[in-house]
């Protein structure tokens, strides 16, 4: 019995510091920071509704396509990735989505004032322009123009996204995924020769160079992300990077709470792809590790009644 007692308090032991001691000693040093505010509370309100149909209009005159295709719309991208790398040092978005994934107050902020949103204004000045230029309106209040042009992007937007094309729309520009073999500017492509993988590698890698450039710092590749950094974190941190990684150039995009889930759940289906399995396997091996603990004690029982 006494071994049995010495077996209690050392596993009474192991849960207090695991369940007790270590989240407080984890609190106390950690600080957490604030959670994610996706009301974008920093920004102004433009509570016009807007009119899709005006809304095309005032993108097609305000030279939006000069830079942005939408598929969803007809319209092309005016470039191919790695041209307008070399001209914006990254490549503009295709906008089919922005209406589903971006939140309106935010695109409505946005595209006023593309720096000021994105919290990245410092890193650029009168000699480094921000790549996409300000809507100053075309004629009319500012305001309702920008509402329309969220208006029209809203309209062309699909209803639903999965996980991976909300990550592609909101990240892909800028990051690699190399387990799942992500580039900015794609999927990478099945190689029939060898001399077309170095061509593709030399281009993904001149797009970085041009990217690099342009942040000031490399966009880290994002497939073990969600090991080091786990979902909470990934949520406050995507949602206004400065909160964490003060000064950083990576932009806070303005993804509604929906969207900032889907990219987290592909980030943890590409890096944790066996979290699934190992927590049905956790409760198994205490489940194991306890009937054996107890047969062995038996077995031991057993034996020492038979000496005596
Ligand atoms: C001179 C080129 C240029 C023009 C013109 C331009 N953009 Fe952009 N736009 C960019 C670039 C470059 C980016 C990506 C910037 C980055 O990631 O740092 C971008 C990004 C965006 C995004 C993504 C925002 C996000 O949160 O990631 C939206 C939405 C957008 N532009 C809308 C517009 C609209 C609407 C117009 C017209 C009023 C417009 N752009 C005009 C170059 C341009
Ligand atoms: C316009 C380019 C751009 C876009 C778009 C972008 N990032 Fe980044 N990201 C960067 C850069 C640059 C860094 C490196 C920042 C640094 O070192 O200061 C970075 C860093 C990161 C980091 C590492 C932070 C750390 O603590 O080291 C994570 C995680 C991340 N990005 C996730 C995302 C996710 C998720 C998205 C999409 C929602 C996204 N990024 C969109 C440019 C971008």
């Amino acid at each position: 019995m006494r071994e049995f007692k010495i077996l209690l308090v050392l596993v009474f032991f192991t849960l207090l510091i695991y369940w007790g001691v270590e989240p407080y000693a984890h609190s106390k040093m950690h600080h957490k920071p604030k959670p994610a505010d996706f009301k974008f509370s920093d920004l102004q309100a433009i509570n016009y509704k807007g009119d899709p149909a005006k809304g095309k209009t005032t993108f097609m005159n305000a030279g939006c396509v000069g830079c942005h295709g939408v598929k969803s719309a007809g319209l092309p991208a005016p470039m191919t990735k790695e041209a307008a790398a070399a001209s914006f040092g990254v490549a503009p978005p295709d906008l089919s989505d922005a209406g589903l994934i971006y939140d309106t107050k935010f695109l409505k902020n946005f595209i006023l004032n593309p720096s000021h949103a994105f919290l990245n204004a410092k890193k650029f000045n009168a000699n480094k322009p921000f790549p996409m230029p300000q809507f100053f309106g075309v004629g009319e209040d500012k305001n309702k123009e920008v509402s329309d042009i969220v208006a029209f992007l809203k309209s062309v937007a699909p209803k639903e996204l999965n996980d991976k094309e909300t990550f592609e729309a909101a990240c892909g520009r800028c990051h690699t995924v190399k387990y799942d073999k992500w580039t900015p500017l794609g999927d990478t492509p099945k190689f029939k020769t060898k001399t077309e993988k170095l061509a593709f590698d030399l281009k993904v890698s001149k797009y970085q160079d041009h990217l690099k450039k342009y942040m000031g710092a490399m966009p880290p590749d994002l497939s073990m992300m969600i090991r080091s950094k786990g979902r909470e974190e990934l949520e406050i941190f995507i949602d206004n990077p400065q909160k964490l990684l003060k000064g950083t150039s990576m932009p806070r995009v303005g993804l509604t709470k929906e969207s900032t889930e889907k990219v987290i759940n592909y980030l943890e289906s590409v890096g944790d792809r066996k979290k699934a399995e190992r927590e049905t396997l956790i409760p198994k091996i205490i489940g194991f590790l306890i009937i054996f603990t107890l047969f062995a004690y038996l077995w031991k029982s057993k034996l020492w009644r038979e000496v005596h």
